[in-house]
């Protein structure tokens, strides 16, 4: 199965049919993962929290030393991809085909892809994640870059163990995040999530369900947590932007019950993203 995109694909904004869509293979985004990219959802044509991750890209951007086309541009291209309606709006920004002076020539590709099929809840690996920066800085720290191999290679290794995913591990048994979401979990009806100082993504999906848990008057702990406390956990959840918040009913051998907070914080998260993309 071959991912397309639902409408044309936007290069630098170049309505392009999606059989003939490319990039340079001298890109250097294509060479060596240099660039950034973004993943959003559009509901019904309308991008959640477009104006938070193309905060995001340009900080991934300014870390990277990539210029990046006007705010503007790339608001309006953003909002023409989603015009088809429901899916994953998928931005990259490659490194370009310079290699003296990389980001100086970047290819911006904008498009809306089907959304996947998204199971009801998940069962998650624990993997150490010796690659992660964890609470080291670099001059990636805190940037989505096209980098995304270790993190794709712990997802397929969780695969091949039984599972949907992976759930990773820092130094010292520290509980970071998934490949591709966030980690959250219920502790004495408390939401507990690892903080942002391990250098896991600042999540939108993350911030969002922040929010909704104190509408709710759930309290939230933001700690540097361990193995245990996760695995001590009451409910535990993912969250991001292509599954929203989904339970997790399994971390390695151990089991989880679905529950009451999570499937509130499920439903809030639901009513925010409805309200905003009215
Ligand atoms: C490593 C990582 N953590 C967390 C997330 C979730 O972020 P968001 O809620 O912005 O989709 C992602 C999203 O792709 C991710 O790649």
């Amino acid at each position: 199965m071959t991912a397309a995109s639902l409408g044309p694909v936007l290069i630098n904004g170049e309505p392009t049919a999606p059989s003939v869509a490319s990039v340079s293979v001298f890109d250097i985004g294509f060479q060596r993962g240099y660039g950034c990219f973004e993943a959003m959802r559009s509901y019904g044509g309308r991008p959640f929290r477009l104006e938070g991750h193309l905060d995001r890209l340009a900080r991934s951007a300014e870390n990277l030393l990539i210029t990046l086309p006007e705010r503007s541009l790339l608001s309006e291209w953003c909002l023409r991809a989603s015009a088809p309606g429901d899916g994953v709006l998928r931005l990259y920004v490659t490194g370009g085909t310079d290699p003296r002076r990389p980001g100086t020539d970047s290819v911006v590709v904008v498009f809306l892809e089907a959304l996947p099929e998204i199971p009801d809840a998940v069962r998650l690996d624990l993997l150490d994640a010796p690659w992660h920066a964890d609470g080291r800085t670099s001059e990636l720290t805190g940037a989505k870059t096209l980098s995304y191999g270790p993190n794709l290679a712990a997802t397929i290794a969780a695969r091949q163990r039984g599972f949907d995913d992976a759930a990773l591990v820092g130094e010292d048994d520290v509980v970071l995040e998934g490949p591709t979401f966030s980690l959250g979990w219920i502790h004495e009806g408390a939401m507990c999530t690892p903080d942002l100082g391990s250098h896991i993504l600042a999540s939108i999906t993350r911030e969002a369900t922040i929010e909704v848990a104190n509408d709710l008057g759930v309290p939230v702990r933001e700690e540097r947590f361990h193995r245990a406390d996760l695995l001590g956990a009451d409910e535990v959840f993912v969250m991001s932007t292509v599954r929203e918040v989904l339970p997790v009913i399994a971390v390695g051998p151990q089991t989880f019950d679905r529950g009451d907070l999570v499937a509130e914080l499920r439903a809030g998260f639901r009513r925010l993203v409805a309200e905003e993309t009215r």
